[in-house]
C-alpha cells in the first residue's frame, strides 16, 4: 500500500509538472501573438537613387494572422516593363546607388525565388509592372513575413525597386541596379 501511494504521488507530481509546462508554453504563444499584434501597419516611402526617377509609397498591413498584404504604387519606372521588387536586409538608403540596403532579406537562408516558389528569400516580392506611363501598382498577400512579429519581421528593413526584371535566377534574380530605395517604418492607423 505504501508503495502504491508513493507511485501515485510520483504520477500526480508528474502530471502537475507537465500541466505547468503546457501552461507556460501557452503563455509563450500568447505573448508571441501579442507581439505580432502590436504593429499592424508599416509604410515605406520610395525615393529615387542617383540619376533615377522611381518614387512612390508601399503600405503593409497585417491582413490576417500570419499574413501581410502590401500595396505598392510606384511611378517614374521604365514604361511597360517589369521591375524587380524586394525587401533588402538594411533600412539604409544612404548610398547613392542604394547598395547600402544590403542583400535580399533572407533570415531563413533560402535560395532566391519569384512569388510562385515556396522556398524563397523572405524579401522576394517578385516584380512590379509599369504601365505605359511608367506607373506600377502591386497588391500582394504573403505569409512568410510579419510586420514586427517573430516570423521574419520587416520593420526597419529596406525596400528596393530595380531597373530590370527579376527573372528568378540565382543568386538574386539578375534585376540590375537599384533605382528606388525606401525604409520600412511604423505607419499611422489601426485595424
Ligand atoms: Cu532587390
Ligand atoms: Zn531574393
Amino acid at each position: 500500500m505504501k508503495y502504491l501511494t508513493g507511485a501515485l504521488t510520483v504520477a500526480a507530481l508528474f502530471l502537475v509538472a507537465s500541466w505547468g509546462i503546457a501552461l507556460a508554453g501557452d503563455d509563450h504563444s500568447k505573448e508571441a501573438e501579442k507581439r505580432d499584434d502590436s504593429l499592424k501597419r508599416a509604410v515605406a516611402v520610395i525615393h529615387p537613387t542617383k540619376d533615377n526617377s522611381a518614387r512612390g509609397v508601399v503600405h503593409f498591413h497585417r491582413s490576417a494572422p500570419g499574413q501581410v498584404t502590401l500595396s505598392a504604387h510606384i511611378e517614374g519606372l521604365e514604361p511597360e516593363q517589369k521591375h524587380g521588387f524586394h525587401i533588402h536586409e538594411y533600412g539604409d538608403c544612404s548610398a547613392e546607388d542604394g547598395t547600402s540596403a544590403g542583400d535580399h532579406y533572407n533570415p531563413e537562408g533560402h535560395p532566391h525565388g519569384l512569388q510562385e516558389e515556396d522556398e524563397r528569400h523572405a524579401g522576394d516580392l517578385g516584380n512590379i509592372v509599369a504601365d505605359e506611363q511608367g506607373k506600377g501598382t502591386l497588391i500582394l498577400t504573403v505569409d512568410n513575413i510579419s510586420i514586427a512579429g517573430e516570423s521574419n519581421p520587416i520593420i526597419g528593413r529596406g525596400l528596393i525597386v530595380h531597373r530590370d526584371p527579376d527573372d528568378g535566377s540565382q543568386p538574386v534574380g539578375d534585376a540590375g541596379p537599384r533605382i528606388g530605395c525606401g525604409v520600412i517604418g511604423v505607419a499611422s492607423g489601426e485595424g
